[in-house]
């Protein structure tokens, strides 16, 4: 929207992430609603919410089965036709299906608040990369130490005749391109998936900005566990030589792309191994994907692209920002991912700043 990608041409009010205190109902919400997402029946004035950045009624196909940001009903917040967070008040449709009430978190007390805006977009969209990159048929013979297919379906019948994986055989190489604020969190939920389920593994995190590298230096010298596995922050310069020499030149099993940009994608391609896949949270604007179809036919590559589902992320999500007080819960110290909490006085400085990587996220109170 600032860069000027989604060709705005009228203003509107920004922000589209936003927590906040429920200050009026409209008339769909009372007790008596049934059928419906529950918060049509148990959403009161004065609870305390965290809105997805985009609406979903919770009643369509695509949110029945979790695909939210797909919603028939889906609008995007901080747009003109759906003015955005960054107010004192706002005004969410279908909001029985888009919010989420944090009274029904059972250990909410432990939560800083400043940590809770986290769960409108960026944390879940960096649980959502991860996710997709692990969970996808590609990844899984190395998750599941089975050789493909069988990684996905186990055999009925028949005599499965490959050899045993070796220890390079069962070793998961990724990359993380993009450091900024959605990056960080996709490093952070990349790591934390990676450690729970006890899998061998090396990521390689990506920045052109030495500011952004640093930062996610300083984030894993806390949360690092090297038990299982190897991180390391490079410059995109370099970085080819480095994926073919820790992977005998293979190449990674997946590439997370968190940049939006073409020059990103195309290295994400270059990184990526045959019979990998790339998963793409950038935004993207009306450039073409730079590749060849024959390129990706010639290498199996598969690409995911797009928006994630907030809402259906959310559990996941919340999780991971109860177990990550230490990063995501504090504000300006070296290992935070918030930098400071403004007010809008300072909006106009710091959108410039953050446009040019010169600072990391930064949070609005509308009423400092
Ligand atoms: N899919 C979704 O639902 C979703 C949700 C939130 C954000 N996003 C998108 O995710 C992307 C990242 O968001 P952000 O807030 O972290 O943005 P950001 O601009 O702060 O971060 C992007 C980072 O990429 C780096 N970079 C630029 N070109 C590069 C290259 N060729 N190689 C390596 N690094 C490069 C920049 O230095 C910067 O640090 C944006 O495109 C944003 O719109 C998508
Ligand atoms: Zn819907």
């Amino acid at each position: 929207m600032y860069r000027g990608t989604a060709k705005l041409t009228e203003p509107c009010i920004m922000g589209h992430e936003f927590i906040g205190e429920v200050v009026a109902l409209g008339a769909n919400f009372h007790s008596s609603s049934t059928g419906r997402p529950h918060l049509y029946s148990t959403l009161h004035v004065g609870d305390k919410v965290v809105s997805p950045f985009t609406v979903s009624c919770g009643e369509c196909h695509f949110c029945r089965v979790g695909f939210t940001c797909r919603c028939v009903e889906s609008r995007l917040f901080g747009t003109p036709l759906t003015p955005g967070g960054q107010a004192q008040y706002t005004r969410v449709p279908r909001a029985g299906g888009t919010l989420y009430n944090l009274q029904d978190i059972p250990d909410g007390s432990l939560l800083a608040d400043s940590s809770l805006l986290l769960l409108c977009d960026i944390l879940p969209t960096g649980v959502f990369a991860a996710f997709q990159a692990l969970s996808h048929a590609k990844t899984l013979p190395f998750t599941t130490r089975q050789p493909y297919p069988l990684s996905a379906s186990p055999p009925q019948m028949g005599d499965v005749s490959f050899l045993p994986f070796l220890e390079e055989d069962k070793s998961l190489t990724m990359a993380v391109i993009g450091l900024g604020p959605v990056g960080v969190c996709t490093c952070i939920a990349l790591l934390d998936m990676l450690v729970t389920r006890k899998l061998k593994f090396n990521v390689i995190a990506i920045d052109t900005n030495e500011a952004r590298r640093a930062k996610m230096a300083s984030i894993y010298s806390i949360i690092g566990n090297q038990q299982f596995g190897e991180f390391q922050v490079a410059d995109a310069s370099n970085v080819k030589e480095l994926v073919a020499d820790l992977t005998k030149g293979v190449g990674c099993n997946a590439v997370l792309e968190v940049v939006g940009n073409t020059s990103a994608l195309r290295l994400a391609y270059e990184l990526v191994r045959p019979f990998g896949c790339i998963n793409s949270v950038g935004v993207h604007s009306d450039h073409a994907v730079p590749y060849k179809g024959v390129e990706l036919y010639d290498k199996n590559v598969s690409l995911d692209f797009g928006r994630c589902p907030v809402r259906a992320m959310f559990p996941m999500a919340l999780e991971l920002l109860l177990k990550r007080q230490d990063v995501l819960g504090s504000v300006g110290g070296e290992t935070s991912l918030v930098e400071k909490i403004a007010s809008f006085d300072d909006a106009v400085q710091i959108y410039d700043d953050f446009d040019k990587g010169k600072c990391g996220k930064v949070l609005f109170d509308p009423f400092k």
